[in-house]
């Protein structure tokens, strides 16, 4: 293995080489389109990358799938460990993290509409830990709640029914006040939930359907990963499945990438290097009603894209990079390149995207309406408190009371003047109908369980609560901010 000199100076002569000193910074702001007025106070040492990375020098691994150890009774039953376990994420240096299985990221869990799926989770690390199924319709038991954990060396089981229609949904850690830094670390999975539908369609399917997930990440100079709590500015390193800055080989044809934002506070707008189609077909809630061409995909943390790409346009032995163009904190070095897709080889396809994806039931007439507000302290501190409606988390307080059955718009406002936010509702997926009196445009048209809010947004969803009663969290999914407090509760009954 080399050791970190030689790291180094191999990347110091390679183009391509990001090097960090941790000096020099700009004092940008933590918007998510990077531009913000130039007198906002910046606060927090930054704890920016002390090491050189050379990009596409690791492959990006497709995280496995898992096999259930029993499909007996029509439940799958999966066994998962969350244990230590470092990873190559720069070329030669092995980081610590935390993981599912071993996995960085977890493993895939695939899932059929009305086949339930029941995990034991292990925890054999330090901390108590709680495993939340992001955009998941479960009972209040299986929601993995910040209070409800798993102590270390303890174990529990989660019960899924997923009785909800497909989507793209992940999973990972929601114990108290630590998710940020156990998401951070990694603990964090994904959970394709299919149905009927979807499997009717012909798109790219198996070794062409590939879950990814991207996010940001600080590295000391020994390459290990660096949490300071509201560290945006700190975080310039991009990963994609675990690998910073990596390659992935492709034939030339279509593929479907579900793609998530697995940050604590970055958004992305992911784009190929020649500004090519992209389609986009999902986002959180499974597919759009049809499919928009587009060239750009904004994601907030916790948003999930669900994209084909056709490779068929480029020669084998070509390569076209994913890029981010959303730069807040960094710069196109640090945080312009996600991954390089290598056009390696041809290969039949007989997919295609149709063009119409599915259909969703109109909604209802709303039974209620409310407003929220999210606002925090903006002074950059690494313990600044965030707020809903003016309080901070309390997980023996009822935010909101909601009627069982009832369809209600919430008016979601940030209220910040240069911090985005955005607000993840558990248990349901909602419709957008607004956002600032403006009809939603195409990839923000369907089921949602995140919705992205830049300063002075306001926007309005409408959810029906017709599932299950008990007691539920809304919250800003930038999770160092729910973490410092930005979080609620609803309960249902
Ligand atoms: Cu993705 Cu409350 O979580
Ligand atoms: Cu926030």
């Amino acid at each position: 293995m080399p050791t970190r000199r030689t790291v180094l100076s191999a990347a110091a002569v390679t183009a391509g080489t990001v090097a960090f000193t941790g000096v020099a910074l700009k004092p940008m702001l933590d918007r998510p389109d990077g531009k913000a007025p130039a007198d906002v106070p910046v606060a927090d040492a930054v704890s920016a990358n002390a090491i050189a990375i050379e990009k596409f020098k690791l492959a990006m691994p497709v995280p496995p799938t898992l096999t259930p150890y029993s499909t007996f009774d029509g439940v799958d039953r999966y066994v998962m460990t969350m244990r230590k376990a470092k990873k190559e994420i720069i070329p030669g240096i092995q980081t610590d993290v935390l993981t599912y299985n071993g996995q960085f990221p977890g493993p895939v869990i695939r899932a059929k509409q009305n086949r339930a799926v029941q995990v034991l989770q292990f925890n054999g690390l330090d901390d108590p830990t709680s495993v939340h199924l992001h955009g998941g319709s479960v009972t209040p038991e299986n929601d993995g709640g910040p209070m409800d954990t798993i102590a270390p060396s303890d174990f529990r089981f989660y019960d899924y029914p997923n009785k909800q229609s497909h989507a793209s949904l992940w999973f990972h850690d929601h114990a108290h006040h630590v998710e940020s830094e156990h998401v951070y670390r990694g603990l964090t999975g994904t959970y394709l939930l299919t149905d009927e539908v979807e499997q009717a369609l012909p798109l790219p399917s198996g070794q062409y359907d590939i879950p990814i997930q991207i996010r940001d990440a600080a590295f000391d100079d020994a390459g290990q990963l660096v949490y300071k709590m509201n560290d945006f500015r700190g975080r310039q390193t991009v990963l994609a499945n675990g690998k910073a800055y990596p390659y992935f080989q492709v034939a030339a044809r279509k593929y479907r990438f579900r793609i998530v934002d697995s940050s604590n506070l970055r958004s992305f707008t992911l784009q190929l290097a020649d500004h090519s189609e992209i389609i986009q077909i999902g986002s959180d809630g499974g597919l759009l009603t049809k499919p928009f061409p587009t060239n750009s995909i904004p994601l907030s943390p916790g948003e999930r894209a669900d994209i084909v790409i056709d490779f068929s346009r480029y020669p084998v032995g070509s390569s076209v990079v994913l890029e981010n163009t959303n730069l807040g904190g960094g710069t196109a070095d640090t945080l312009g390149q996600v991954l390089r897709f290598d056009i390696v080889r041809t290969a039949s396809d007989s997919s295609s995207v149709p063009a119409t994806l599915r259909t969703l039931p109109a909604l209802p007439t709303p039974t209620a309406q409310r407003t929220i507000e999210m606002r925090m302290d903006e002074s950059g501190a690494p313990d600044a408190p965030a707020y809903i409606d003016n309080k901070v988390y309390d997980p023996n307080r009822i935010d909101q009371s909601v009627k069982y059955g009832a369809s209600e718009v919430w008016t979601i406002k940030n209220v910040n003047t240069f911090l985005p936010h955005n607000f993840h509702m558990h248990l349901v997926q909602f419709r957008i109908l607004s956002r600032n009196g403006q009809a939603p445009g195409p990839a923000e048209a369907g089921l949602k369980d995140t919705v992205w809010l830049m300063p002075g947004d306001e926007v309005k969803v409408q959810a029906t609560f017709d599932t299950y009663k008990g007691t539920y969290l809304y919250h800003c999914h930038l999770l160092d901010h729910s973490a410092m407090g930005m979080m609620a509760t609803y309960k249902i009954s």
